[in-house]
């Protein structure tokens, strides 16, 4: 595996692995791999002949009271989880690399933004738009992997690259789960022993959701998943929503999925999770929205 921090290493290797007639897989990373992310480079790797890695905290999504500082960092135990998995080459620039000066162009994301974390971590999502622009320009992949745990994430890049014309096809990956049933993140290693053993009630409470939607509407199920949830952690749950997926909006009865998704914080991490379904939800005469029975 080749290790790559310049802009300018990085496009003039990726030319020439597309010059050769190979596609390229990428798999964008903030680092402090899991296996959630090495399960992407595998993918990547199964879908592609060549696959980059990147690794890159990216200043411009974390608002200034989120963990920018105190995002976990580990690049030495990174470089040989991503040779091991397949990566054949990992760009890791440094801040200055990327941003050598305030930019002067940023991308401002319009639309399934308003809703769940993109609610909250305002501006979140321009950043990431931003630097996946910049790092698609640079790596050049036919295909980009993303882990489907954040699913806002995955439809707001499928945004920019339909909107933007970029020609990568957008591949969301099934989120890798802890025996347990608690989604891996690179933040779990912030809860305490108390907080880890509760934090399989997040994925339960969505199973649980699931069941709440035959019976009864989406706000409905949204309150018993609050109170599931307040019952059975010591977290404070930031939201807990039904809504249209990929564009985050209430439910309607022709939408084909939807996303059961949560938000709680802990004492030194917030954990989100979610599922994507089909539509379960009908119409029925008054346009309230009602379930059908399974
Ligand atoms: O999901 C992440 O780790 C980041 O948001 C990404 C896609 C690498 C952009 O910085």
């Amino acid at each position: 595996m080749i290790i790559v921090k310049t802009i300018k290493e990085m496009q003039h290797n990726m030319k020439e692995v597309k010059r050769t007639g190979k596609t390229i897989g990428f798999v964008p990373t903030m680092g402090y791999l899991h296996e959630g992310h090495l399960s992407l480079i595998e993918r990547a790797k199964q879908e592609s002949d060549f696959v980059a890695v990147s690794i890159f905290v990216n200043p411009l999504q974390f608002g200034p009271n989120e963990d920018f500082d105190r995002y976990p960092r580990n690049i030495e135990r990174d470089k040989k989880l991503a040779e091991e998995a397949g990566a054949d080459v990992l760009f890791c620039p440094d801040t200055k690399e990327m941003y050598p000066d305030k930019p002067v162009v940023t991308v401002s994301v319009n639309r399934r933004t308003d809703a769940l974390c993109g609610k909250s971590r305002i501006g979140h999502f321009d950043g990431v738009a931003t630097v996946l622009t910049k790092l698609f320009h640079i790596v050049l992949p036919d295909k980009a992997f993303f882990g489907l745990k954040d699913a806002q994430q995955v439809a707001v890049v499928q945004g920019l690259v339909d909107d933007f014309n970029f020609p990568i096809e957008i591949v969301g990956c099934e989120t890798k789960r802890e025996a347990d049933g608690l989604a891996k993140s690179s933040r779990n290693v912030y809860l305490t022993e108390e907080e880890r053993k509760q934090a399989h009630h997040l994925y339960q409470s969505l199973g649980k959701a699931q069941g709440w939607l035959s019976d009864c509407d989406s706000g409905e199920t949204e309150q018993k998943m609050i109170k599931y949830l307040e019952e059975h952690t010591v977290g404070t749950v930031e939201y807990c929503k039904v809504l249209s997926y990929p564009e985050l909006l209430p439910p309607e009865k022709d939408d084909e999925k939807l996303i059961i998704a949560l938000s709680v914080r802990f004492s030194k991490a917030r954990l989100i999770d979610n599922v994507i379904i089909d539509n379960v939800l009908v119409k029925q005469g008054s346009g309230e929205e009602t379930c059908s029975v399974h």
